[in-house]
C-alpha cells in the first residue's frame, strides 16, 4: 500500500502541527537577532532549548536517533556553518565570525506532533554572490512548496527546486532528502531535491511534509564530518539550506512555518 505510514492528516491533527510549527517560527525569529559575530554556536542552542521548554514543548532533535545512524543527537539545534550542509553540532568553543553564513535547523514537538524548519543567516557582511546562493535556495523552496498541491508528483517538486538551483549554476545535495513530519520527525514518503516532472508518486491531500532545498556552489558532493554528524560539502564550498513544513492542499501547498518572524526581527534589528 503505497501512503503505508504516510504522514497524511485531517484538520485537527493539522492544527496541531500548526501549533507546533508557530513555536518555531517565533524561536526563529527570537534567535534571528543573536547571530552575530563572537555568538557560541552552544550558547544559541542554549537559548532554542530554553525557549522551546518556555512554551511547554520539547526540542524533537534532541535525544533522535537519525535513521542509519546509531546515536542520538544532543542538542535542540543543529548549526551548520560555511561548507557545513546539516546536522552541524553547536560547541562552546564554535564562535560565530563576520562573513560566514549559519544554516540553523530546528524541530519542534508540541503533545506529539512536529514540525521542522531550517533558515541560512549570514553573520554581518557576506559577498554578492553568497548574497546570490542564500537569495537562490530560498527561492528554490519557494518554487518546490509552489508545486506541492494535491494530485502533483513529488517528481514535480524536485525538478522544479533542481532545475532551477542549476539555472544559477549552483548544485543541490542529491543524497539529502526532505521527508514526511508529523506524528514522528521523519516519515514517508522522502522529498528529494532532485527528480522528473510526473514521476514518483501523487500528492494526496492533507499530506504534511518538510521540504529542504540543501544548495551548494560546488559539486554538490558531500562527506561526512570528524564528529560524526556534521555533513559538509566534499569541495569545502559554502552550502545554505532553506526549510518549512507544509500541507498539501487542493489549489497549492500551505506552509505551516513561517519566515515572517525573522523578517520582522531583521528589520527593527
Ligand atoms: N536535518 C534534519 C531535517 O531537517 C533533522 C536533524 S536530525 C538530527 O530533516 F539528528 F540532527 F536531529
Ligand atoms: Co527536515
Amino acid at each position: 500500500m503505497k501512503y503505508d505510514g504516510w504522514s497524511i492528516y485531517e484538520e485537527p491533527q493539522i492544527a496541531r502541527i500548526q501549533a507546533a510549527a508557530d513555536i518555531l517560527s517565533r524561536l526563529f525569529g527570537f534567535l534571528a537577532p543573536k547571530v552575530q559575530p563572537g555568538i557560541a554556536t552552544a550558547e544559541l542552542d542554549a537559548l532554542a532549548e530554553g525557549f522551546i521548554r518556555a512554551e511547554g514543548a520539547e526540542p524533537a532533535f534532541k535525544g533522535y536517533k537519525p535513521p542509519f545512524e546509531d546515536a542520538e543527537y544532543p542538542a535542540t539545534l543543529c548549526i551548520s556553518v560555511d561548507d557545513e550542509i546539516v546536522h552541524g553540532l553547536p560547541a562552546p568553543d564554535k564562535v560565530l565570525q563576520a562573513g560566514q553564513i549559519v544554516s540553523i535547523d530546528c524541530g519542534v514537538c508540541l503533545e506529539g506532533f512536529h514540525a521542522d524548519m531550517a533558515y541560512t543567516f549570514a553573520v554581518g557582511e557576506v559577498s554578492p554572490p553568497v548574497q546570490r546562493l542564500l537569495w537562490v535556495t530560498q527561492e528554490a523552496l519557494r518554487r518546490g512548496i509552489a508545486q506541492a498541491k494535491a494530485g502533483a508528483y513529488i517528481g514535480d517538486i524536485g525538478n522544479a527546486i533542481y532545475t532551477f538551483v542549476k539555472s544559477y549554476t549552483f548544485a543541490v545535495a542529491e543524497q539529502l532528502t526532505g521527508h514526511g513530519v508529523g506524528e514522528a520527525m521523519h516519515m514517508p514518503p522522502d522529498i528529494p531535491n532532485i527528480g522528473r516532472p510526473g514521476k514518483g508518486y501523487r500528492l494526496p491531500v492533507g499530506l504534511v511534509i518538510a521540504i529542504e532545498p540543501m544548495v551548494h556552489m560546488g559539486s554538490g558532493r558531500i562527506r561526512k564530518g570528524e564528529d560524526g554528524w556534521v555533513i559538509r560539502t566534499r569541495d569545502g564550498s559554502l552550502a545554505a539550506h532553506f526549510e518549512h513544513t507544509v500541507v498539501v492542499e487542493a489549489k497549492a501547498a500551505r506552509p505551516l512555518t513561517s519566515f515572517e518572524p525573522i523578517r520582522k526581527a531583521l528589520a527593527h534589528a
